[in-house]
Formats: structure tokens, C-alpha cells, sequence
């Protein structure tokens, strides 16, 4: 938590500069992370909290066979990197407050890291489509006490 340099708030270059590195540094020890307590669920995906204060907090989440979120965007920014397994993350275009069309979608293989920020056409879903466990490291911009996630909007998908 040290390094995250967090005093110029959780948006700036230098804090998404600061995320990315750690998440390097934690993406190229998967035996530690893997090593962790780690709470799973069958055909679900688990939210780990492993260290937080009231600017940032740090996940891991077991992503199980067949997991998947909601079509969502964040209300903080959002840095993750996979440390094993592969997370499928499929990007869409909002087309009005609730609804989003899927425009692209991509492979996150184990060692992937990634800086997502709140403003901007920034949805997403996160999937598991493989047959094994993937474990992803997240930290966001978020006080894990005053935020029960950093979602902040839903959305429904329309073709595809
Ligand atoms: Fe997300």
C-alpha cells in the first residue's frame, strides 16, 4: 500500500503508474498469490479483500469456470492484472442509461495489467470462459468501507 501513491487522488498518472507496477510486481509472483487464503465458488466469481484504506483498495478474485459479471462501468478507477488462468473481457458502447452494445473483445492472459478509469466510454464484462480457476488482482479507487463495490452502472446487453 506504501508504494501506491495515492496523495493526488486515484486518478492521476502518477497513482495509475504507481497500480501498475505493483500489479506487475504481483502478476509475476502467481505461487504467492495462488498461496493465499482464497474464499472460491463453484461456477461464480469471489472478491478477496486484501488491503485497503479509505483512497484504495486491493482484491483478488477468483474468477470459477463460467464466471461472469454484469455489463458494468466503475465510479473509481479500476487497475487489474491477471495472475493466472485467463479472464475474457468483452468491451461495450453505452447506446443510452441502460442499455450497451458489445464492441470488442479480448483475451487477458496471466500477466496482463490494465488501468480502467471511471469517465469515458468504459464498460465492460469480465468472464471466465475457460475450464479452470483465474485469479485477478484489482485495485480501486475505492474505500472498501464507504463503496460495497466500484460498479456504477448496470447495463443490459442489445445484440450479442
Ligand atoms: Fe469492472
Amino acid at each position: 500500500m506504501r508504494s501506491l501513491r495515492t496523495d493526488e487522488g486515484t486518478l492521476s498518472r502518477d497513482y495509475l503508474a504507481a497500480a501498475s507496477e505493483v500489479l506487475r510486481e504481483l502478476v509475476a509472483m502467481p505461487d504467492l498469490v495462488q498461496r493465499l487464503p482464497l474464499e472460491r465458488k463453484a461456477g461464480g466469481y469471489t472478491r478477496n479483500l486484501l488491503a485497503g484504506n479509505d483512497a484504495v483498495s486491493v482484491w483478488a478474485i477468483v474468477w470459477a469456470a463460467g464466471a461472469t459479471t454484469c455489463i458494468h462501468d466503475h465510479h473509481c478507477s479500476c487497475c487489474f492484472g491477471v495472475v493466472s488462468g485467463t479472464v475474457t473481457e468483452t468491451a461495450y458502447r453505452a447506446i443510452d442509461a441502460k442499455r450497451a452494445v458489445p464492441t470488442e473483445e479480448q483475451e487477458r492472459q496471466a500477466g496482463y495489467v490494465a488501468c480502467m478509469l471511471p469517465t469515458g466510454p468504459n464498460i465492460h464484462r469480465m468472464r471466465n470462459l475457460g475450464t479452470g480457476d483465474a485469479i485477478s488482482i484489482h485495485i480501486y479507487g475505492f474505500d472498501h468501507e464507504a463503496h460495497a463495490s466500484s460498479i456504477e452502472t448496470q447495463y443490459t446487453a442489445i445484440g450479442g
